[in-house]
């Protein structure tokens, strides 16, 4: 299958199972008019996101890259009442405009985005976990000690959600002078002789190309 077709069956996919939603297709143009890459999560992923969420009866979620609060408001919407979402972003700009989106979509009691680079913002969440699901997905090479920070601010039974862990399979590239490539290695080793974990990751393809998503439970406490 070529690229267009993996592009037209995640469309099919969506056509049937991920509803046109209007705040989330405002919160897509709105970020693409103040210019913020094309990089968020396919709508079929959120949905997915949505689903892992509600499944395990999340009621706090921290997120690792906001952009412009696309994933965040997947997520958000499987919180009930009184559920909290922390979303960390380094660019204040792209801040501001999921700032916007998520006023937009009603969830601004809920979500609050930490503006700073992920590593300088985690360390303040220590008082506020366990997370029942933390989303990984922000630059590449920080991924593992993302993920080392998830699994510290997590509980047993909590997921981790990783995405882009299979880059067009340059994963396999074990000399790879891709730093987010080598990121990702590094995360899948930590993910596998981490006693404190139980994951698989599975390869994606569709409008965001071949790429893949890791899908962690916690297992014991950190
Ligand atoms: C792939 S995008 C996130 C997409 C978003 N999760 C979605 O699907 O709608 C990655 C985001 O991580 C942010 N980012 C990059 N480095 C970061 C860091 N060190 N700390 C926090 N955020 C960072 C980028 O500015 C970008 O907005």
């Amino acid at each position: 299958m070529s690229e267009t077709d993996f592009e037209e069956v995640d469309r099919f996919i969506a056509d049937h199972l991920v509803d046109d939603d209007p705040v989330l297709k405002a919160a897509l143009e709105a970020s693409e008019a103040a210019g913020l890459p094309g990089i968020n999560v396919a709508p079929n992923q959120g949905k997915l996101l949505k689903l892992l969420a509600q499944a395990i009866g999340t009621r706090k979620i921290l997120e690792v890259g906001t952009l412009g609060g696309y994933s965040t408001i997947w997520l958000a919407r499987a919180l009930p009442p009184g559920g909290r979402l922390v979303t960390l972003e380094a660019n204040p700009a792209y801040a501001k405009v999921a700032y916007a989106n998520i006023a937009r979509a009603g969830l601004s009691g809920a979500v609050e985005i930490r503006v700073g680079r992920a590593m300088d913002t985690l360390p303040s969440l220590a008082s506020e976990a366990p997370f029942d699901l933390v989303f990984i997905d922000a630059d590449k090479p920080g991924t593992p000690d993302y993920f080392l920070w998830a699994v510290r601010l997590s509980r047993p039974g909590s997921l981790i959600i990783v995405d882009n862990v299979v880059r067009e399979g340059a994963i396999l590239e074990a000399s790879s002078d891709d730093q987010s490539v080598q990121g990702m290695r590094r995360f899948f080793e930590l993910a596998a002789t981490d006693p404190r974990v139980s994951g698989t990751a599975i390869q994606t393809v569709g409008g965001k190309g071949h790429d893949g998503i890791a899908i962690l439970l916690v297992t014991a406490a950190a």
